[in-house]
């Protein structure tokens, strides 16, 4: 496992960092504990140290999962976790006031019940789960996210942007307030290189690239009969001919493999890996085999020039997360 920095926090993180939405079951069915404790375990022996959470991953579930793991462990561990916001509203909408998405006193308990779920003191990076970039400036957030570092609950903060709108954060980039962002970067939404990545490299905001797999669009395993579990979130973000469309741009991804990338997995995950501006990869993986293969895949090695400027072409303009 290679490690690099995050932003400007000293923190050195593996390439690899372990995205938990899914161990929490709820919107992902099929996790089972054993598995992903199982998992856990596995990425931890083979050096990973960042494991992404939320309040709201199994509303608490995943988190549990998280400590009972961590307790068992003597290696320095990073925990990113997310607070959720308070009118429910995912992504956060335009227009809408901060007091209503993250009110001073939610911001304080959110924080102190994921502390209490994963079990410890300090949880490393806290980061809202929505944003909104006309909030940048607000005191309200800055006030309560300064009261937690004051009293140690948290180390650093950050911002998990919303689905496809890596633009929608660089006000409040500039107010030196922010220690990483998460954000959707991969083969199909390469858009975070244009504005976003440039004003984090200039700044030393450490970057947390969620969702490399396209929520498995680019595992190539999607076809048009693939089905997934009643209740799972994946029946609407792949819905109506979805499947179908996924199907033929994975088909012609496949075209690109060979000596530098030999599986659909391993191409995404070095894609994201290939910019200088991402600290962390952080794909869901409930299965130690998901495990293994992408955390052997942080060898040092980026891939050439050639196929990355093949890789521009497959960018794909489009928002699953909606109707
Ligand atoms: N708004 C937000 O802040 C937000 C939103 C989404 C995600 N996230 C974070 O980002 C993380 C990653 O995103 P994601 O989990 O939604 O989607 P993802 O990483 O794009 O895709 C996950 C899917 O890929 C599969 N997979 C992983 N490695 C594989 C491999 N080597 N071969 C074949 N299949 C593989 C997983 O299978 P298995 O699960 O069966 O192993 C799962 O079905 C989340 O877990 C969460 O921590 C944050």
């Amino acid at each position: 496992m290679q490690y690099r920095m995050l932003g400007k926090t000293g923190i050195k993180v593996s390439e690899i960092g372990y995205g938990a939405w899914g161990i929490g079951g709820a919107m992902w069915q099929g996790a089972k504990d054993d598995e992903s404790i199982q998992a856990l375990h596995k990425a931890i022996d083979l050096g990973l140290n960042l494991i992404d959470t939320a309040l709201v991953y199994g509303d608490g579930h995943s988190e549990n999962l998280i400590g009972k793991v961590i307790k068992q462990r003597s290696e320095r561990l990073y925990i990113t976790s997310k607070i959720p916001p308070k009118n429910g509203k995912w992504p956060a909408q335009s227009g809408s006031k901060l007091r209503d998405v993250f009110p001073y006193e939610h911001i304080i308990k959110c924080t102190e019940t994921s502390l209490k779920n994963l079990g410890i003191d300090t949880i490393d990076v806290q980061q809202f789960h929505v944003w909104d970039d006309a909030w940048a400036v607000d005191s309200e957030w800055q006030d309560a996210i300064a009261k937690l570092k004051e009293q140690g609950k948290i180390r650093y903060f950050g911002i998990s942007i919303n689905d496809h709108q890596p633009n929608n954060a660089l006000k409040v980039a500039a107010t030196g307030l922010i220690d990483s962002f998460q954000v959707i970067y991969n083969i199909f939404d390469q858009t975070p290189e244009n504005n976003l990545f440039p004003l984090c490299l200039q700044n030393g905001i450490g970057i947390i690239v969620r969702v490399p797999l396209d929520e498995g669009g680019l595992t190539g395993k999607i076809t048009p009969e693939t089905m997934f579990p009643e209740g799972d979130f994946r029946n609407l973000y792949f819905r109506g001919d979805r499947k179908q469309q996924v199907a033929e741009r994975a088909e012609a991804l496949k075209k690109l493999l060979g000596k530098e990338a030999a599986s659909l997995p391993e191409l995404a995950l070095r894609f994201c890996l290939h910019h200088p501006a991402v600290s962390t990869v952080i794909p869901g993986m409930r299965s130690v085999s998901n495990v293994k293969a992408n955390c052997l895949l942080s060898d040092g090695r980026t891939l050439s020039a050639a196929l990355i400027a093949e890789l521009r072409s497959h960018a794909w303009n489009r928002n699953f997360y909606q109707a």
